[in-house]
């Protein structure tokens, strides 16, 4: 069984993945970091995100592999490096093009066919896998995912304010929301939690509790 959980950047949902992956003992799928690869890739390639004819062979030359808590592309470990904020903002803008969703959307069914996995991102239940019928939407206030992210690139050594990661926050969501392929949205099928109040534990027992019944039907 795929189970899907899309969300705003911030809004806990990597966290909430991994867990319930690792609770379910099912394999966990992060598409945001397939979207940061992609983007990295084609910046040190000099390929503009919008050209097509370019960014379509790239693509199908790259080895792109997620091993556990890893992603190596071509080879090389970039977990690191697609983290940065100018990671999350070009991944943003790679995103908006249909031309790179239209491949990625294939590379992650293919990863996910035949298996049991908790995939994560903004379009897994409204687009990738729409058949699933076990999808959540989590969210929270701008405020709380922007204190969220500050900690998480604090605790990297990355220097940020609170103002400018609710900025970045505010632009990412806006262009996540309005792009013309894929938009974030909230699947009318999926169950919303809203986590500004909850910890992450409370999330994953939320989670778990409606994942059973999905199973059990
Ligand atoms: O979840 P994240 O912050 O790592 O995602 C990085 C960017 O990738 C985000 O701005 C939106 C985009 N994304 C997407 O468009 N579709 C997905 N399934 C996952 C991420």
């Amino acid at each position: 069984m795929i189970v899907t959980i899309d969300g705003p950047a911030g809004s806990g949902k990597s966290t909430a993945a991994k867990g319930l992956a690792k609770r379910l003992s099912y394999e966990y799928l992060d598409t945001g970091a397939m979207y940061r690869a992609i983007a990295h890739a084609l910046i040190r390639a000099d390929i503009p995100f919008g050209d097509e004819m370019r960014v379509v062979p790239f693509l199908s030359e790259c080895k792109l592999e997620m091993p556990p808590g890893r992603v190596i592309l071509n080879g090389d470990d970039i977990t690191e490096i697609i983290r940065s904020p100018a990671m999350s903002d070009a991944s943003s803008r790679v995103a908006a093009q249909g031309h790179v969703r239209a491949i990625l959307v294939g590379w992650q069914r293919q990863i996910a066919a035949g298996r049991q996995m908790v995939c994560e991102g903004r379009d897994q239940g409204s687009v990738v896998f729409v058949e699933s019928p076990c999808k959540f939407y989590l969210t929270a206030s701008v405020e709380v995912r922007a204190k969220r992210r500050l900690a998480e690139l604090l605790a990297k050594h990355i220097p940020a304010t609170l103002d400018s990661v609710m900025q970045d926050i505010e632009i990412r969501d806006h262009r996540d929301k309005t792009r013309a392929v894929g938009p974030l949205v909230q699947p009318d099928d999926a169950m919303v939690i809203v986590t500004d109040n909850l910890t992450p534990e409370n999330v994953l027992d939320r989670l778990e509790e409606e994942v059973k019944k999905c199973v059990c039907g």
